[in-house]
């Protein structure tokens, strides 16, 4: 009881040092270290991410009530699909069950859910289940939620490339056109903007292929929580520190000021 309080006014505390009018536009996670949790305590791989799952859903819930307007989640990466097929089979359960059970979360915060990747690639059930989410939440404002699935940057960067080079071949777009917003119209984040934060958990330090042309200036947040113990309190941390940095874009200090 005492510790609930305790906590409670801990967080409150730090969700009062967030500055609303300075929220990252685009926050981006790399949910790393289901497996290692899950080893920690003697179980399953798949345990872990069940507990990661449950993360998602405190992290989701608190960027809507902060009112953060993009969330882009690294939930399957195309390299994943080398991992052993019983834990793929279990990720993509996984997904079909969370997407069922956090409809009416979605739905009650007002979130739009998008998905970025080789969507073909995933099982016909993932993927029919993904688009009916998509189309139910569709008109929904308050936050767009973007799961990244059978992603990966560099494939992401060849499909842009090869479909700018049919349109310059076909004569729709003059090589001398093309410049950044030209880029960003091909790339499965088309609608999205830059990000501008991006959380990777575990204490590994690496971007793993993870939206390597949008996080160009975005700021790097490094810290050793495993996704499963990622809670609102280690979100409003990331976004405390954020908002602590100065993003010069290539400018000095004195020009900022
Ligand atoms: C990385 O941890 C995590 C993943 C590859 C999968 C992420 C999936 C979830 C968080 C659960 C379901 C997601 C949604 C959107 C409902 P790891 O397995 O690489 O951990 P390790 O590095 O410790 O082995």
């Amino acid at each position: 009881m005492a510790e609930n309080l305790v906590t409670a006014i801990f967080s409150m505390d730090i969700k009062d040092q967030i500055h609303t009018n300075l929220l990252p536009k685009h926050l981006a996670i790399i949910m790393d270290g289901n497996g290692r949790w899950a080893k920690q305590k003697g179980k399953l791989r798949v345990f872990g991410h069940q507990k990661g799952s449950e993360a998602v859903k405190q992290v989701v819930e608190g960027c809507a009530e902060l009112g953060v307007k993009n969330l882009t989640l690294y939930a399957f990466s195309t390299e994943n699909w080398n991992r052993p097929k019983l834990e793929v089979q279990m990720l993509m359960r996984l997904l079909i069950s969370s997407l069922k059970k956090e409809i009416k979360t979605l739905l009650d915060n007002n979130i739009k859910l998008n998905a970025i990747g080789n969507l073909k690639d995933l099982p016909v059930k993932v993927y029919k289940e993904l688009m009916d989410v998509i189309e139910i939440t569709k008109s929904n404002t308050n936050l767009t939620l973007t799961l990244a699935l059978s992603y990966g940057s560099r494939d992401e960067l060849i499909n842009a490339i090869k479909q700018i080079s049919i349109k310059v071949k076909n004569n729709i777009i003059s090589p001398e056109k093309i410049d950044e917003s030209v880029i960003n119209e091909h790339l499965y984040t088309q609608n999205l903007p830059d990000v501008d934060l991006l959380i990777r958990t575990s204490g590994e330090q690496r971007i793993s292929n993870f939206l390597l042309w949008q996080i160009a200036y975005a700021e790097l947040y490094f810290t050793n929580v495993f996704w499963p113990d990622f809670t609102k309190q280690h979100l409003y941390e990331a976004i405390v520190n954020y908002q602590k940095r100065e993003r010069r874009f290539g400018k000095t200090s004195e020009q900022l000021s």
